[in-house]
């Protein structure tokens, strides 16, 4: 018989002006084809986010795969404030593989759910609704038995017959439930249903003032942040969203656009979170770098124009006064202005402290790796940027470790062919050398590569970007190689447009063989 966890101390609705954020990126961001993420890669981000003061991590979906369990392990290893959450489904067998690999955590919460709808219980699970009813409350006297704070869902509840979803609800929290979440699984809702939803619950439901309200809002319909905020109007004091929208489908809520939204329409709302918001910068970064999907330039947050002023009036505005065009400053957000950070004749210290401005805590190693790299950087390009140090030391963070490297390009291109590539590359310590030709300098790099460390995975994406404004801008590569189901992807940045791509090509090559030493995973969905 499991005892239950004395240090899970449950996330209880103590101040009603709170609203807690529960980050799944891990999990349910997770679930967006292609962005997939190695152990260290959660470990990382969940460093990040627990930094950033996030209430709840969902590491995963442990019983979903030996790689997932042993990540929500690492993740509940490293993790110091923030509550770490697994997922399971309803099942015993599901939720005693949540608490194994979440038990050695400060603080953790067990997350079980089911569906309530009658297409998906008619259709997916094939049960009827007296045994659903019947699963609530096992599952989550089940969970109940490992730790005090156990939130359960309600999986496609707008969609579930209002009376069945108030039984079920109840039926949860006299199991010991302590987070209710109320998923608009699907997409469908529009603010004011769903606002009516938890209104509905919040005051018809017995035992549900001893309770906290969660939303979760999938972003089928654009609409996953209002539904969102609705819900807070509704009295959720949760709300389950992920880093740039990331997620099932078309995505969750965006973590940094719930945040700023709370933020700067308090005078609305009067609701607080306690994220540091100019972390969510860093945050999207790192989330764009692991994942490769870019961020859209007019993502709102953290896009690289949200806080762009094109147009003469605009600008003319903005001298005047910033608040005629700007209703929160990027320096909230960790946007970093365009300023000119440091020159070839920076030292250490300066260096240093530009790091810690930025996010970011190196190692001493890590730290000399990276300040020589700066000096290679300003050697070759007149101005660096804050963004070129980020994506310089993401770089770093991403491929130094990595079993396959990039010793030197030389690359052949123009208008007379044929387009060569001859490259140097460690594997495993051990130097070797290939040259190949191509259809364009890029295919004769990848073809090179090919040549050293052979595979069959298929060039799913190819993108390029510029880290700054000017023609000696870094460019960063984005990659995505598929094989076998699994996708490797990389991002890469370099002042040479074709040296960066090789790095991204050769990083996504190291993921994607991370994972087939991983063995196969048995990776259901959860949602
Ligand atoms: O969208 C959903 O219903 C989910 C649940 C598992 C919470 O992700
Ligand atoms: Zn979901």
């Amino acid at each position: 018989m499991p005892t239950p966890s004395s240090a899970a101390a449950p996330v209880r609705a103590t101040t009603r002006d709170h609203v807690r954020i529960f980050d799944t990126t891990m999990r349910d961001g997770e679930q967006s084809p292609g962005a997939a993420m190695t152990l260290s890669e959660k470990v990382e981000l969940a460093q990040t986010l627990d930094q950033m003061g996030v209430d709840v991590i969902e590491a995963g979906f442990p019983i979903s795969s030996q790689g997932d369990f042993e990540a929500v392990r690492a993740v509940a290893g490293v993790v110091r404030n923030s509550v770490v959450c697994g997922l399971s489904r309803a099942g015993e067998k599901d939720i005693s593989r949540a608490a194994e690999a979440l038990k050695g955590a400060a603080r953790f919460r067990i997350h079980t759910f089911i569906s309530t709808s009658p297409i998906h219980m008619k259709h997916k699970l094939q049960m009827e609704p007296a045994a659903v009813l019947d699963a609530v409350t096992a599952s989550v006297t089940h969970a109940r038995g490992f730790t005090d704070d156990v939130e359960w869902s309600a999986e496609d509840a707008t969609r579930t017959e209002r009376d069945f979803l108030r039984r079920c609800v109840e039926a949860a929290i006299r199991a010991g439930a302590t987070t209710i979440n109320i998923p608009d699984t699907v997409g469908y809702s529009f603010p004011d249903e769903y606002r009516a939803i938890f209104e509905d619950l919040i005051a018809n439901v017995p035992g549900a003032d001893g309770v906290v309200f969660s939303a979760h809002c999938h972003n089928d319909l654009g609409l996953a942040v209002a539904n969102s905020i609705a819900a807070v109007q509704g009295g959720a004091r949760q709300i389950e969203c992920a880093v740039n929208g990331l997620g099932e489908r078309a995505g969750n809520a965006a973590l940094e656009e719930i945040v700023m939204a709370l933020r700067v329409r308090g005078d609305a709302l009067g609701y607080a979170t306690q994220i540091d918001s100019t972390r969510l910068m860093r945050a999207s970064q790192m989330v764009s770098r692991i994942t490769g999907f870019p961020v859209q330039y007019n993502k709102a947050i953290v896009g690289k124009n949200a806080f762009a002023h094109e147009s003469g009036i605009h600008q003319d505005g903005m001298l005047k006064n910033a608040e005629t065009y700007e209703i929160m400053r990027p320096e909230d957000v960790g946007q970093g202005s365009t300023s000119l950070v440091l020159g070839k004749l920076s030292g250490r210290a300066a260096f240093k402290d530009k790091l810690k401005s930025l996010g970011y805590e190196l190692s001493e190693n890590a730290f000399q790796d990276a300040f020589v790299r700066f000096k290679e950087l300003a050697d070759r390009k007149r101005h660096v940027y804050d963004d070129d140090i980020s994506a310089l030391v993401d770089d770093q963070i991403a491929h130094g470790q990595d079993a396959i490297q990039v010793r030197r390009l030389r690359v052949v291109a123009g208008t007379d062919g044929p387009q060569t590539a001859e490259i140097d590359l460690v594997v495993d310590g051990e130097e070797k050398w290939a040259t190949a030709r191509g259809n364009g300098p890029v295919d004769a790099i990848f073809n090179a590569i090919r040549v050293i460390a052979p595979h069959e995975a298929s060039l799913e994406l190819y993108q390029v970007h510029a880290v700054t404004e000017g023609t000696d801008a870094q460019a960063e590569v984005s990659v995505r190689l598929m094989e076998g189901g699994r996708a490797g992807v990389a991002r890469a940045a370099d002042a040479d447009t074709l040296v960066a791509s090789a790095k991204a090509y050769v990083g996504a090559l190291n993921r994607l063989r991370a994972k087939q030493a991983r063995g196969p995973d048995a990776q259901e969905s959860a949602a």
